[in-house]
Order: C-alpha cells, then structure tokens, then sequence
C-alpha cells in the first residue's frame, strides 16, 4: 500500500492506478480504525478494483470545547490495518494540502443538516460536507464508502452529491456492532468498563423502540420511554431521540414509509450516538 501526504503525489499514484484501468472506491476516515472502518474497506473491494482510504482529523468539524486535540491518532496502526484489508492507497494529507493559507470556502446543507446532531453541534456538518468535497475533488473517485453509523452524516453526503453533480456513487454500509449490540465507534475507546456496560442500553432502547413503533404504538410514548430507559441505565443525558424519515430526514410519527430512529446520548462525558431502520416487512 503506497502512502501519500502531497497533493502532487497522490494525484500521480492516483493516474498509476487508473493506467491500469478500473475504478477507484475512496473510504474516508479520521482514522483511530475498528471494524467498522474495515467493514467499509471490505464492501470497497467489492464495488471498485482499487480502494484508497484517507486519514485527517478534520478540525473544522469539532466545535468548540469538542475532541479536536485528545481525538485517538493511531496512524501506523490503522496504515497496518489498511493494508492487511487490501486497500491500495493510503492518503493522509498535511492539514495545509486539505487547508490552504487563507481557505475561505465552505459547504453548508439546509434540510438534512438540520435537528438531530445539527442542533447540539452547529457547523460540524459545514466541516463534514466542506472536507468530503474537497477529498472528492482531490481522489475523484467512482464510488465512496460511508458507515450508516452517522446516519445523518450519510444523508447530508448523498444531497450534497446530487446537488454538485459529483459524479460518485455514494454507497452507505451498516453499523457493525460488539456481540451485545453496541455500534463500533473510535470515541468507544473513551468509556470506563462500567460505562461500557452501560452504554448497551442505546442500541436496546432503539430496537424496544422500534418494535413499539412498528407494532403500533405511538411513537412519542415509546421515545418517551426510551428516553427513561437510558436515565434508569445511568446516562447523564440524552440529546435526542427522533423518527425520521429514511431519506429526507424530515420528521415522521409512524413509520407508513421507511423511517430511521435516531439517537443521541452521553454517557460520563463520552456522547454515543446510533440509529435503527423503522421498517415495515
Ligand atoms: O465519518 C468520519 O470519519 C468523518 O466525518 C469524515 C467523513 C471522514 C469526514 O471528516
């Protein structure tokens, strides 16, 4: 696996593996790579003949008093991990080829964007769409991967995509999850054993949720009571948890057409979010 910090460089392995033809799947990441990341790479092997991956910690899309600084970097580890899953280019540019002295351009989404992590974190979907573009710009790839773990994230990807006329086929992957159902997550890493414990009464919440939901009851009580059931597991807050539509994003009661449900939770001082299909059949 070739590694590339420099605009230049990556755009020359970038010509190399297009002369050989086929097409070019991109997985982008901030790195601190799990399962998930790996699941990601797998489903690009699938889709493209060559797979490159990036590696940034993009800081515009932290706010203020958020991860930036103490975000896990594990670069060799995860180039190793990259490598071992046959991805055939590692791009993990300096902040200034992502960044250039005096960057003045950013990307911001309406609709999607809006609610849900939107509300609790203002400008890091700005900070998200802003550095997928550019990464789409700088690999033009045919195909890009994304976990449907940040399911608003994947949303706002694929309106941002239609809307520019990249020319990208957005595929989403689903979450992978521990064997007691928690979402694989870098910020997982940030959890005491107790909190981990814990921390499986999100996805349980959703799928209790969800099958009320689906058996009929109204959507607000079962939130309601999913809702207690965090509190009762000792999470200090939750941000949210909301039925949407699965395309839009638009709010939805029932679930007459397919339907997300979204959640957003902190547990000590780490916030976990997840989400479950709410579908009929
Ligand atoms: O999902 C992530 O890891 C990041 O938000 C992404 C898509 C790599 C953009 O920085």
């Amino acid at each position: 696996m070739q590694l590339e910090r420099r605009l230049i460089g990556v755009r020359a392995a970038l010509r190399e593996l297009r002369a050989d033809s086929g097409t070019v799947a991109l997985v982008p990441t901030m790195g601190a790579l799990h399962k998930g990341h790996i699941a990601l790479v797998a489903r690009a092997r699938e889709v493209a003949d060559h797979v490159v991956a990036s590696i940034f910690v993009n800081p515009t899309q932290f706010g203020e008093g958020e991860d930036f600084d103490s975000y896990p970097r594990t670069e060799e580890e995860d180039a190793a991990k990259l490598e071992a899953a046959g991805c055939n280019l590692l791009w993990a540019p300096r902040p200034e080829e992502v960044y250039p002295a005096g960057f003045s351009t950013t990307i911001s989404l309406t609709g999607v964007t809006e609610g849900l992590c939107g509300a609790s974190r203002p400008g890091h979907f700005d900070g998200v769409a802003t550095v997928v573009a550019k990464l789409f710009n700088q690999i033009r790839p045919d195909y890009a991967l994304f976990g449907e773990k940040d399911y608003q994230q994947l949303a706002l990807i694929r309106r941002m995509a239609r809307d520019l006329d990249f020319e990208i086929e957005i595929v989403g992957v689903p979450t992978v999850r521990e064997a007691d159902g928690l979402a694989l997550s870098s910020r997982n890493a940030y959890l005491s054993a107790e909190e981990r414990e814990r921390a499986v009464a999100l996805p349980d919440a959703l799928a209790e949720t969800a099958t009320a939901i689906l058996r009929g009851e109204s959507s607000a009580d079962a939130i309601i009571a999913a809702k207690a059931k965090l509190f009762e597991a000792g999470f200090a807050t939750v941000d949210y948890i909301e039925l949407r539509d699965a395309e839009t994003l638009e709010p939805v009661e029932t679930a007459e057409r397919p339907a997300r449900l979204l959640a957003a939770a902190r547990i000590g001082k780490t916030r976990l979010i997840d989400n479950i299909a709410v579908e009929k059949g």
